[in-house]
């Protein structure tokens, strides 16, 4: 009988999740004869039953589209929101997955879905994921899908306010995304021609910051322009976030609570938002400052040629990796390669920038400044 395979997209939407699920599709139709499944809204579809037939006709024409036609949610399986209450629906993901007949469900997301993928397999799913999100943070791929698109976006919008921050001799300071990494600011900045850049990998200093802004000021450059990745930290607030995320690392129950608490907190302080850090900068250097939030455009629209081919090439793998019955693994971009990794080694880990990466040295040979 023909395999069935499932397939579902989890955690924020990024541009290439279209061309991946049609190569999925498209390559387990044509190469291998299965049939395949879509589940709605990542995994509080698998949870609701709700499906749809993923034949030729559905899979025509998506593969330029931004978004995913499946839809996408932030759900955890083992956590799901059910009326008012919080249960563990693993269980009823797998028997619904009985009930299609799934064989293999192919899982596209990023750090989150890698988790969330690795405890639907240890209960017994067969599975198959994909490495996808603009902020390029999922372990053991070189590349994701959707960072070269958000990165030419970022990069877009920047030579944008190049001639802006000339015309009125002003700080241009822009924030984008990546979440608690730096990959997506570090290559718009240096795509830009950034001044300064601030990444969460590196906690600046602010004096240090305003120091490059001045400095370039003293030398003839009345204009900066300053990038700060949204999880940019400075150096003392690092400090603080430390202390509490050891006391965190042995603690339980009430007290566990507690210091999430105030790890949340501290997240959310004012002084560490890109305002703040604006508005600090303008009083420092004496020059205006103005703030640009890239935010979601950066995950819409049309994927870039370079996410196509990744979302394809990887697509097309996890289909063949599907018939072959294999599972527990994750279809990664290595060198040129496309390589299958353990789930176990991926979930839980976050790839960061290493600060010794070429990126990093060639930013700070230009005289890039990253506050310290
Ligand atoms: O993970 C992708 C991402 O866009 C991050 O860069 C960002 O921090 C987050 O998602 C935003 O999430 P949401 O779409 O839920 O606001």
């Amino acid at each position: 009988m023909a395999k069935t395979i499932g397939i579902l997209t989890a955690g924020g939407d990024s541009p290439g999740l279209n061309a991946a699920i049609r190569a999925i599709g498209k390559a387990a139709i044509r190469s291998h004869g299965m049939q395949v499944i879509g589940f709605l809204d990542g995994f509080r579809g698998l949870m609701q039953n709700r499906s749809i037939r993923l034949d030729g006709a559905a899979l025509s024409g998506i593969l330029t589209h931004g978004g995913t036609i499946l839809g996408t949610s932030r759900d955890k399986p083992h956590r799901m929101r059910v009326g008012d209450r919080i249960l563990d629906m693993t269980d009823l993901m797998i028997e619904n997955c009985e009930q299609s007949g799934i064989d293999t469900l192919i899982c596209l997301g990023g750090g989150g879905t890698q988790k969330n993928a690795l405890r639907l397999a240890n209960a017994g799913l067969p599975i198959v994921t994909l490495p996808k999100t603009i902020d390029n943070d999922v372990w053991g791929t070189d590349r994701t899908f959707g960072f070269d698109t958000a990165l030419g976006i970022a990069t877009e919008a920047i030579d944008r306010l190049h001639s802006t921050a000339h015309s009125h001799h002003r700080i241009m300071v822009v924030e984008v995304m990546g979440h608690n990494t730096g990959w997506l600011a570090l290559g718009s900045g240096l795509a830009g021609g950034a001044d300064v850049i601030a990444i969460p990998e590196i906690p600046y200093n602010l004096d240090a910051l305003a120091e490059t802004i001045s400095h370039r000021r003293a030398s003839g450059s009345t204009f900066s322009i300053v990038v700060v990745s949204e999880g940019a930290i400075s150096a003392d607030h690092k400090a603080k976030v430390d202390l509490v995320t050891t006391d965190l690392a042995g603690a339980e129950g009430e007290s566990r609570a507690q210091l999430k608490a105030q790890l949340k907190a501290l997240e959310a302080v004012e002084s560490q938002t890109t305002a703040a850090l604006a508005r600090r900068l303008a009083d420092q250097t004496g020059l205006e400052a103005r703030v640009t939030i890239l935010g979601h455009v950066q995950r819409g629209g049309t994927p870039s040629t370079v996410d196509r081919i990744l979302a394809t090439t990887l697509g097309a793998e996890a289909a063949h990796a599907a018939a072959e019955g294999l599972s527990g693994i994750m279809i990664a971009s290595r060198g040129s390669n496309v390589e299958h990794v353990p789930l176990e080694d991926v979930a839980g880990r976050r790839k960061t920038v290493p600060l010794d990466h070429p990126w990093v040295r060639s930013a700070k040979r230009l005289g890039v400044g990253f506050g310290i």
